[in-house]
C-alpha cells in the first residue's frame, strides 16, 4: 500500500549566504502521497544537481521564484511512473517532470509530466546530460545565441563540465577553432586528446590571459561564458569586432549574494560592436524537439562524447552539490535514487 511507502526528501531550511552547508537543507521522511484524478505519482531514478540550485536557494532576483524556506528543494529528475490516474501515463513509463524535486517520489498533475522518447542504443543517464537540459543549453546557447561561423574562434570556460564539453564539440562540428578553459591537467587533457578541442588552458596552473594570447593570436569571435569574474574578463577583453558573448552562467559568483560584476571595460561593447546576450534554456522550450533531434543524431553517429558523475543515494545530494563549486565533479553531476528499471 502506498500509505506505507516512505518518501525521503530534502527541504530548504535556511538560505545560504555563502557556500552551502548541512544547516541549509534537511533530509526528512514523509509518507508517499496518493495520486488523485488527473495526477501521476513518479519515482525518481536520477536527480540532476545543477549550479542553478544554489541560486534557487537564494532570494536574489532571478529567472524563477526562489524555493521557499520549508519547501522541498527544486531539481530536475528523470523518473518512472509508479501510479497513474491519468489516461496519458501508465506505470513503467519513463518521464521527465516539468518541475521536480530533491525527493524519491513526486506527485504531479499530468500536464507537468513529459514522456521521454528513449532510444534503445542510448544509456538512460544520457537523458540527464547530453540529451537533457545541459546538452540543450549547449546546443541553443552556442548555435542561437553565439552564432558561430566556420573558421571562427570559440572560447568556452568550465569547458570540461556538462554544458562546456558539449559546447566545444558542437563548435568543432561547425568548423570552428575551439579553446577550452578548465581546472586541472586531467580535464584539459580530456578536452584536447578525446574531445578534439584545439587547445585547453588550465586556469589553476596557468595565466589565462597569456595563454589566450598564445592560443588565439587573432582574438576571439565567440565567448561561451559559464564562469564570470576574472576568467570572463580575460576572454571578453580579447573579443574581436562583432564578437558575441553567449552568457550562460556565472558560477564563480553564485556563492556570493552581492551583484555579480561585469567586465571591467564596458566600453568595449561599443568600440567593438559586441553582442552580449544572456539566455536561460527555458526560453527555448518550444524548440526542444529540434535540439534533441540534432543532439541524438550526433550521439548515435559518435560525434559527441560526454561524462557523467553519478552519486549513489539521496543522502548524497546536499554534499554532492558542493562538487560543482570546487570543480570536484567530472562530468554531468547527478544522484541515482534507484536502480534503472
Ligand atoms: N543559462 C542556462 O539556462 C543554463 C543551463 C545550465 C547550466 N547553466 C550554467 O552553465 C554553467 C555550467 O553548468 P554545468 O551544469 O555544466 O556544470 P559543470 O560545468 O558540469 O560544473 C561546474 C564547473 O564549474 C567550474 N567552476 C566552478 N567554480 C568555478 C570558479 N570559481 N572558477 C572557475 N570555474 C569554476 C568547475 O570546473 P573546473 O574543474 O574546470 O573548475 C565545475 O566543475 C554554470 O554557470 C551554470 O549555471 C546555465
Amino acid at each position: 500500500m502506498n500509505t506505507q511507502k516512505q518518501n525521503r526528501r530534502w527541504l530548504l531550511r535556511q538560505r545560504p549566504q555563502a557556500t552551502i552547508g548541512a544547516e541549509h537543507l534537511e533530509l526528512v521522511t514523509e509518507p508517499v502521497p496518493q495520486p488523485g484524478d488527473g495526477e501521476v505519482l513518479v519515482r525518481n531514478i536520477y536527480l540532476s544537481l545543477d549550479p542553478t540550485h544554489r541560486l534557487w536557494m537564494s532570494d536574489r532576483e532571478q529567472y524563477l521564484p526562489p524555493v521557499e524556506v520549508g519547501q522541498v528543494m527544486r531539481g530536475g529528475t528523470l523518473s518512472v511512473v509508479e501510479e497513474s490516474r491519468s489516461d496519458r501515463f501508465a506505470p513503467g513509463d519513463i518521464v521527465k517532470p516539468a518541475i521536480g524535486g530533491w525527493e524519491e517520489y513526486t506527485l504531479l498533475p499530468e500536464s507537468w509530466v513529459r514522456p521521454v522518447d528513449r532510444h534503445p542504443d542510448i544509456p538512460l543517464s544520457a537523458y540527464m546530460s547530453v540529451l537533457g537540459s545541459t546538452g540543450l543549453t549547449a546546443y541553443f546557447g552556442l548555435l542561437d545565441v553565439g552564432q558561430p561561423k566556420a573558421g571562427e574562434t570559440v572560447v568556452v570556460d568550465a569547458a570540461a563540465g556538462a554544458v562546456g564539453s558539449i559546447v566545444g564539440q558542437i563548435a568543432r562540428l561547425q568548423g570552428c577553432r575551439v579553446i577550452g578553459i578548465a581546472g586541472g591537467a586531467d580535464k584539459c587533457r580530456w578536452l584536447t586528446e578525446e574531445l578534439g578541442f584545439d587547445g585547453a588552458i588550465d586556469y589553476r596552473a596557468e595565466s589565462v590571459g597569456e595563454r589566450l594570447d598564445a592560443l588565439c593570436p587573432d582574438g576571439v569571435d565567440v565567448q561561451f561564458e559559464n564562469v564570470g569574474g576574472d576568467i570572463m574578463d580575460a576572454i571578453y577583453t580579447r573579443l574581436n569586432q562583432d564578437g558575441r558573448m553567449a552568457l550562460c552562467g556565472m558560477i564563480s559568483g553564485y556563492n556570493d549574494e552581492r551583484p555579480m560584476p561585469g567586465p571591467t571595460d564596458f566600453g568595449r561593447i561599443l568600440m567593438k560592436r559586441l553582442t552580449v546576450r544572456g539566455f536561460i534554456i527555458l526560453d527555448f522550450q518550444e524548440r526542444f524537439p529540434e535540439g534533441l533531434s540534432a543532439l541524438s543524431q550526433w550521439v548515435l553517429q559518435g560525434e559527441l562524447k560526454w561524462k557523467t558523475h553519478v552519486l549513489e543515494g539521496i543522502e548524497q545530494a546536499q554534499e554532492g552539490l558542493g562538487l560543482l563549486f570546487s570543480g570536484g565533479n567530472d562530468g554531468k553531476l547527478m544522484v541515482r535514487l534507484m536502480s534503472e528499471p
